[in-house]
C-alpha cells in the first residue's frame, strides 16, 4: 500500500495524530547526530524513545541495523511498535530497512529533514544499506504508513546540501512540469522552496513510479541526469573532491540535455533554455576527460548489451527513456555535450 504523504507547517501535531490512528505499543524515532536537535523534541513531546546514530553515508550499513535491532529488542519493541525515522535519505532508507525487517516487519513513518530526503529518498518505497562500499547492495521494496514533509525542517540543513537536493526538484520540473521548472528558475540559489514546490515535486516522483513501480518503463525516466550524474559522482568519489550526489546530478544533467540537442532531440531554444537554468548549479570542478567516465559508464545497471542507456528531454516537460548509445557514438559526440572534451 502506497505511504499516505502529508504536507504540513505543523509536525508535531501531524505526526501525533498519525501515531494516534496507528495505535501503536510503543514508538521509536530514530536519527542521526546532526538530526537529533528535530527527533529530540518530538520525541519528548510524544514520550517517546530516541535511537540515535551517528551521521554519515559508511553508517548506512549492517552494523548499524543490528545495533538498531538489538535496541528494540532490548526495550521490549513487539510487532505493533512504531519506527519514526527523522533524518535525511541514509536515516530514511536505513530505518525502513530496519523496520521492515524487525519482527518481519513493523510499521514506521518517514519525516525526511534533507531536500533530497524529502523529494526523493523518503518517496517510492526503496529501502537498503550499503554492503562494502556497494551502494544500496541490500534492501526492500517496503512502503512506510506515512511520510510528512515540512520544509522548516531544511532551515538546519547545510547550503551546500540543500543547493544539491535542488537537483532532483529541477530533474522532476524538466521530465514534466514546466512550470515548476520555471518557478524553481525564480528561486535564489540557496532558498528553500517554499511546500507546494515540493509538494508539486514529490507528485511528480509518485505518479511516475504508481505507473510503473518496479522500473520497467516510465520510471526509467527518473534517470534524467543519472547516467552521467552517477559517473561523476563515482569518478570524484576517489579524488580529494567528492561531490555530493545532487552536484554530480546537476552535471549530469546539463550534459544530457547537450546530449539530447546533439542528437536532435531536444530543440535548441529548450536545450538552451534548461542550459541556463542549470548553469549557475555547477559546481566548480575540473570535468575528467571523457573518456574516464567510460569504465562507470559501461557498468550502469540500466545499460542493455554493450549499449549505455539515456534518459533524455524531448521539450520542456517532456522526455524519452531507454536512448541506447554505443560506446563509440558516445564518445564521438563527447566534444557538443562535455565543455573539457
Ligand atoms: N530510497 C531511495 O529511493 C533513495 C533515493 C535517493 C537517495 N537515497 C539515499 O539517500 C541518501 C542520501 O540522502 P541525503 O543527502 O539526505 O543524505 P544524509 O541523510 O546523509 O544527509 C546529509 C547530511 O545532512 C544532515 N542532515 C539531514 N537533515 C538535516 C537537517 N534538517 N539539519 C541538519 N543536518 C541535516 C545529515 O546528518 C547528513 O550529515 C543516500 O544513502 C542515498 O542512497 C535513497
Amino acid at each position: 500500500m502506497a505511504a499516505q504523504l502529508v504536507f504540513t507547517q505543523t509536525l508535531l501535531s501531524e505526526l501525533q495524530a498519525q501515531l494516534a490512528a496507528l495505535m501503536p505499543s510503543s514508538v521509536f524515532l530514530l536519527c542521526d547526530a546532526n538530526t537529533r536537535q528535530h527527533a529530540a523534541p518530538l520525541a519528548a513531546a510524544l514520550e517517546a524513545a530516541v535511537l540515535e546514530v551517528p551521521a554519515g553515508e559508511e553508517h548506512k550499513s549492517i552494523e548499524t541495523a543490528y545495533r538498531l535491532w538489538k535496541e528494540l529488542l532490548a526495550a521490549g519493541a513487539d510487532r505493533q511498535a512504531v519506527l519514526v525515522n527523522v533524518g535525511g535519505g541514509m536515516i530514511t532508507d536505513l530505518g525502513g530497512f530496519v523496520a521492515g525487517n524487525y519482527k518481519r516487519g513493523i510499521r514506521c513513518i518517514h519525516v525526511p529533514s534533507s531536500l533530497l530526503g524529502q523529494v526523493d529518498a523518503a518517496v517510492g518505497g526503496k529501502t537498503g544499506i550499503n554492503v562494502q562500499g556497494v551502494k544500496n547492495a541490500v534492501g526492500l521494496f517496503y512502503e512506510p504508513e506515512a511520510v510528512l514533509f515540512d520544509t522548516a525542517l531544511l532551515h538546519t540543513l547545510p547550503e551546500r546540501e540543500l543547493v544539491s537536493g535542488k537537483a532532483e526538484m529541477f530533474k522532476h520540473g524538466i521530465l514534466a512540469d514546466p512550470a515548476l521548472f520555471d518557478a524553481l528558475q525564480a528561486l535564489e540559489k540557496a532558498e528553500i522552496p517554499a511546500l507546494d514546490l515540493l509538494q508539486r515535486a514529490v507528485e511528480i516522483k509518485c505518479n511516475i513510479v504508481a505507473i510503473d513501480p518496479s522500473e520497467q518503463a516510465e520510471r526509467k525516466l527518473l534517470n534524467f541526469g543519472h547516467t552521467l550524474g552517477h559517473a561523476f559522482e563515482s569518478y570524484f568519489m576517489y579524488t580529494e573532491q567528492p561531490l555530493l550526489h545532487g552536484e554530480a546530478v546537476f552535471m549530469g544533467m546539463l550534459a544530457e540535455t547537450r546530449l539530447a540537442m546533439s542528437l536532435g532531440l531536444l530543440p535548441a531554444a529548450t536545450g538552451e533554455l534548461i542550459e541556463k537554468a542549470l548553469l549557475p548549479y555547477q559546481v566548480e570542478v575540473h570535468w575528467p576527460p571523457f573518456e574516464a567516465l567510460m569504465p562507470w559508464l559501461l557498468q550502469d545497471k540500466k545499460n542493455r548489451g554493450a549499449k549505455i542507456s539515456f534518459s533524455l528531454p524531448i521539450a520542456l516537460g517532456d522526455a524519452i527513456f531507454d536512448k541506447q548509445l554505443a560506446p563509440d557514438q558516445l564518445l564521438a559526440l563527447a566534444p557538443q555535450i562535455y565543455p573539457s572534451a
